[in-house]
């Protein structure tokens, strides 16, 4: 199939372009370079797919125009895109995430309703999975959270994931785009973002440094390997799901920063220096997901253990963060 992964050059969307390579799917990669964190890292996780058969890399905004042609024949979107992190989205930061999250997704669900009109019934897109966040739940009043808890976001950022998966839900209901909206619960492996505590706590051993732990540790967190994202971002895809489907994407492997802390400490073989900090406004006090629907309706389940997940990022920055 010929796929378009928008946030190509990103964590998430650069290993998912891959896994699309590798099964021999055309991939037309979007990804506007932002500087939310070193644009070089992205340059560097784009660097080895540019060469491969069949990935054709477009650098452009989805905010501007001139890059609606790339969805020509496009089966299916895989909308990666989005201005990550909770902690950056307060005060003037905010302007940032309304635009590469609400703004953003808005201008390709325009563009998708109009080739949908042009085209009709040959319209080629089957489907848009929309990459959505645990973040909208804030502190979630059940746990585990099924998909019919109602979402309090306790982040700016929430808030506009929240309204790009809402606003998918309309271009679904009114027009007809095949939306699917994946609600990932915090993603680590090999190439995370390096505003992220994993990556942070890996680096901060490894070099002599110190990893600043907000608050006492006892934060819960629903962790999920990127291997099993990209895993659901392929069901959602392959199988016939009706538009409009929310499901919880999570690893099934709960655990404390304080125990997170203490693992990835066993895997160096060193203990993580830990800077105690004061708790942020926005970060919520557990995430744990019952992943049922995406179970029933997507026929994905999560395959990677948490220690073997950890490993594994640990080994990548290793060898990719000299
Ligand atoms: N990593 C997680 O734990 C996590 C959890 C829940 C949801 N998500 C969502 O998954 C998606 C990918 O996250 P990630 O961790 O890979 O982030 P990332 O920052 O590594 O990747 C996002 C990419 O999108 C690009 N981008 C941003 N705005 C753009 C625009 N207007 N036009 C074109 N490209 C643009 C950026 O340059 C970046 O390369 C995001 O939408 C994020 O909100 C991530």
């Amino acid at each position: 199939m010929k796929a378009l992964v928008t946030g190509a050059a990103g964590f998430i969307g650069s290993r998912l372009s891959a896994r699309l390579l590798d099964r021999g799917d055309e991939v037309v990669g979007i990804d506007a370079f932002t500087e939310y964190y070193d644009p070089a890292l992205k340059r560097a996780q784009v660097a080895p797919l540019t060469g491969r058969d069949g990935f054709t890399l477009v650098e452009a905004d989805l905010l501007d125009d001139g890059w609606q042609e790339v969805l020509d024949d496009v089966e299916v979107v895989f909308h990666q895109a989005g201005q990550p992190g909770v902690r950056a989205s307060w005060a003037t930061g905010f302007d940032a995430y309304v635009a590469r999250n609400l703004l953003a997704t808005q201008r390709l669900l325009e563009a998708l309703r109009e080739r949908r009109e042009d085209d009709g019934a040959d319209a080629a897109l089957r489907r848009l999975v929309y990459a959505s966040s645990s973040s909208i739940y804030g502190d979630a009043m059940r746990q585990p959270t099924d998909e019919d808890v109602i979402p309090a976001p306790m982040s700016p950022y929430g808030v506009t994931k929240l309204a790009a998966e809402h606003l998918c839900g309309v271009y679904s209901r009114n027009f007809g785009v095949p939306c699917v909206a994946l609600r990932y619960f915090t993603v680590y492996g090999g190439g995370q973002r390096p505003d992220m505590a994993l990556h942070r706590m890996i680096e901060a051993t490894r070099k002599g440094g110190r990893f600043p732990r907000f608050g006492d540790g006892s934060q819960e967190r629903d962790l999920t390997h990127v291997d099993d994202v990209v895993a659901a971002n392929l069901a959602a895809a392959d199988v016939e799901v009706a538009p409009g489907t929310v499901a919880n994407i999570a690893g099934g492997t709960q655990v404390t920063l304080a125990r997170l802390i203490e693992l990835v400490g066993e895997v160096l073989g060193t203990p993580v220096p830990v800077d105690p900090q004061p708790g942020q406004p926005g970060d919520v006090a557990r995430t744990s997901a019952d992943t049922s629907r995406a179970r029933q309706a997507l026929g994905w389940k999560p395959v990677i253990a948490l220690e073997e997940g950890i490993a594994e990022q640990v080994a990548w920055q290793q060898r990719q963060l000299p």
